[in-house]
């Protein structure tokens, strides 16, 4: 049997990224669809999705909805793999240039609320035959963003009598819960007794993440050690007594990675490719990232190097202070990314006061981003939690070995050069425990001791290299939960 699942999602790599979400939403549909399954994506239509989606047709007018007029579903495919995807075009909501979240002050929209509880509610029109020609069995929702699409199901259900589609909602980051105050509640148009303690309500205010916890039929999130570390106090963020209700309908299922994308022997965005089996590519990479970065041209200097939305979740404070101990070893280190401005200050100035070692750089670009997977030696994710985290999977792919705080997703897929794991053919890049300067120190002297011994070190990368993070394993298992559910 063919399931037809709906995913709805705020972002999809290529045409709208700010962070993992969008690799996600990009790769785990074609993914599914490979094995078997019919599946078609639901986006707000902001500008970047609207300008990168082909053939958009209209499927049905919405009229006036969250007190914007003109509301239209459009249709169509993505020229790159045919994906059919659904767009909620509502120019007054969406068409805003910039981040999908913020405005250029950093600060959320002050509509936000109306903003994606629409696209939680068109999800549940297109469980309701919203279009003539294709009706989901799955409305499978990803993040706070899509959260409200379950109660908008379960509201419907009970209107209609009978049951509509079942839903999974995934959670990419507990941290973001779509936290609104609680008079906008009443622009949802959802029934009023969901707004309570059993519904939507959290703490006096409206979550949108607790809905999609609270209302859909699965939930799932994704890392093993994620789906265990929010059933936390401490990392719960307030939501761990609900998902230890949920415990038995929460699982975590490991992101992919896609290695159509992000594979160093036919990487289009690489100076030269490489194999695990042939390296000497990987030293050009590193001198292009050297050279580019303005860095000193060493082959034989140890090149930590950071992608990374600049957030106080990554870490990268932590790392900032251990940057003394890089350079008192010779080393360099590279940092690129965007966010927090206070994050973005304070990283430009530690760069100032050692031109020769650290380089930053502020801004989003893909291809710079391959640039810096494949250049560095190490490529450090020192999150002080990581629900999965997909950088330390490609710096695998790309030999570049991960040194990760030991949380999350980050746990789950790399495994430390300890003297046990080397002797053990397990190793896979530098794992530290414990969110402290000392253990992000020693785990950097674990890495210059490894680059000493270079056979070792080559032996790391190439295995580092053999790892399978595709997605075939996990979709299987998305596909599983579906067909438990319908
Ligand atoms: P998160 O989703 O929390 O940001 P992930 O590791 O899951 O963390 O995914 C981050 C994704 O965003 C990766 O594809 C990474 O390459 C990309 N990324 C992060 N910062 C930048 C940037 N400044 N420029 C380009 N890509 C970036
Ligand atoms: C979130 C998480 C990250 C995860 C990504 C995709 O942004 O922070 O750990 O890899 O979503 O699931």
């Amino acid at each position: 049997m063919t399931i037809r699942a709906l995913h709805v999602a705020s972002e999809l790599y290529p045409l709208l990224k700010t962070g993992g979400l969008a690799d996600v939403a990009g790769a785990l549909p074609p993914a599914l669809i490979e094995r078997g399954a019919d599946v078609r994506v639901l986006l707000p239509g902001f500008p970047a999705v609207l300008a990168g989606v082909s053939e958009l047709r209209t499927v049905a007018q919405l009229g006036r909805r969250f007190d914007t007029p003109g509301v239209t579903l459009e249709r169509g495919t993505l020229e790159s793999n045919g994906l059919i995807v659904y767009v909620i075009r509502a120019a007054s909501l969406y068409d805003r240039p910039g981040n999908p979240y913020l405005d250029d002050q950093h600060v959320p929209y002050g509509d936000n609320a109306q903003r994606f509880a629409l696209l939680g509610w068109v999800a549940a029109q297109l469980a309701q035959q919203l279009d003539p020609a294709w009706l989901p069995q799955i409305v499978h929702a990803h993040d706070w963003h899509a959260g409200l699409a379950p109660a908008y199901l379960k509201a419907a259900e009970r209107q209609h009598g009978r049951a509509l589609a079942r839903s999974v909602f995934t959670v990419h980051n507990l941290a973001y819960q779509g936290i609104f105050p609680a008079h906008q509640f009443g622009q949802l148009a959802l029934p009023d007794d969901f707004f309570s303690v059993h519904g939507v309500e959290f703490y006096g205010q409206l979550s949108f993440l607790k809905a999609g916890l609270y209302y859909s039929d699965r939930i799932t999130t994704v890392s093993p050690t994620y789906a265990r570390e929010i059933q936390t106090l401490a990392q719960g963020g307030g939501l761990d007594g609900l998902l230890r209700q949920r415990a038995h309908d929460l699982s975590g299922i490991l992101n992919g990675v896609d290695y159509a994308i992000w594979n160093p022997a036919a990487d289009p965005l690489l100076a030269t490719h490489y194999t695990a089996t042939r390296l000497a590519g990987k030293v050009a990479c590193k001198e292009a990232l050297q050279k580019r970065f303005g860095l000193a041209q060493k082959s034989d200097t140890l090149l930590f190097g950071v992608v990374s939305r600049l957030t106080e979740q990554k870490g990268l404070d932590l790392l900032l202070g251990a940057v003394p101990e890089i350079v008192k070893r010779g080393g360099q280190l590279v940092v690129f990314g965007t966010g927090d401005p206070a994050l973005e200050n304070g990283l430009k100035r530690v760069a100032h006061a050692h031109p020769e070692s650290l380089a930053v750089e502020l801004g989003f670009d893909e291809a710079l981003a391959h640039t810096i997977v494949a250049g560095s030696d190490v490529i450090a994710v020192p999150s002080r939690f990581e629900p999965c985290g997909l950088t330390q999977l490609y710096a695998l792919a790309y030999g570049s070995l991960p040194l990760v705080h030991g949380v999350g997703g980050l746990a789950d897929t790399v495994l430390d050069a300890s003297l046990e794991n080397l002797a053990d053919d397990l190793a896979t890049g530098f794992v530290f425990e414990r969110f402290e300067p000392a253990g992000l120190v020693a785990a950097i002297r674990r890495a210059f001791a490894l680059y000493g011994r270079r056979t070792e070190w080559k032996a790391t990368q190439r295995r580092a290299m053999r790892q399978d993070f595709g997605w075939g394993a996990s979709a299987e298992r998305y596909l599983a939960l579906y067909r438990e559910l319908v």
